[in-house]
């Protein structure tokens, strides 16, 4: 083991993370946004709205996120000219955000969903027999109930997406596991540059989970 490159090469593991952080921020973002449409649109009685949104989330989670994110950076038609902004390619960086939003977003929905059907149904009764309607109970009693059980959930989603991002080092996207790449072919060194994206990867995800545990604590001792 000899990691004398650092002094050479650590700012391609700084900007890697730095990378590796937004892109996984506006992943969840982008996918909880999507995700909550889609959730909606699920548990709506409708079959008209109900069906596209299962087979929607059927069809992403039954597919490899790898196989979405060549099918959205080959195949979609749009084409995002190689802008160069803070150091990444917007014509790579976009298709990445896209491809890994849809598929976080399918598994979001199901979170939103599980989250929303656990609160009791005694709730919707109460309120509805209060004189709410249904789209009144679900904004102001549900909902708020709601997120107790889908924060912490969401938050386990970042740190999957934290390590999931690692794949779209496989369209040219340099966050960390790329930028490892680059070390490994300039310096001849197979080995210490993925210990060390192995070591930033474990320090972001024990971090959130640190502080998401935290959180969590918080929310159920104001139960
Ligand atoms: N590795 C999985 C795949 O190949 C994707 C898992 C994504 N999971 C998630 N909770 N976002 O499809």
């Amino acid at each position: 083991m000899n990691f004398s490159f650092l002094g050479e090469y650590w700012s391609y593991f700084v900007f890697g993370t730095v990378n590796t952080v937004v892109l996984a921020l506006f992943t969840v973002m982008l996918g909880t946004l999507m995700g909550l449409v889609i959730s909606l649109l699920r548990l709506n009685k409708n079959p008209l709205l109900s069906f596209p949104a299962r087979a929607y989330i059927n069809v992403i989670r039954g597919t490899p996120v790898l196989v979405q994110i060549f099918i959205i950076y080959y195949g979609l038609p749009i084409n995002i000219p190689q802008t160069m902004l803070l150091g990444v390619d917007l014509s790579r960086f976009i298709p990445g955000i896209i491809a890994l939003s849809i598929n976080s977003s399918a598994y979001v929905a199901e979170i939103i969903r599980a989250g929303i059907q656990a609160v009791d149904k005694g709730q919707m009764e109460a309120s509805r027999s209060l004189g709410f309607n249904h789209r009144e109970s679900m904004r102001l009693v549900i909902l708020p109930q709601a997120v107790k059980n889908i924060l912490p959930a969401l938050g386990n989603e970042f740190v999957v997406v934290i390590k999931e991002s690692s794949i779209v080092s496989v369209i040219g996207i340099s966050e960390l596991m790329y930028n490892a790449g680059i070390v490994r072919g300039a310096t001849y060194r197979p080995m210490e540059p993925l210990i060390i994206a192995a070591v930033i990867y474990f320090l972001l995800t024990s971090t959130i989970s640190r502080l998401l545990g935290n959180a969590e604590r918080r929310l159920r001792s104001s139960d």
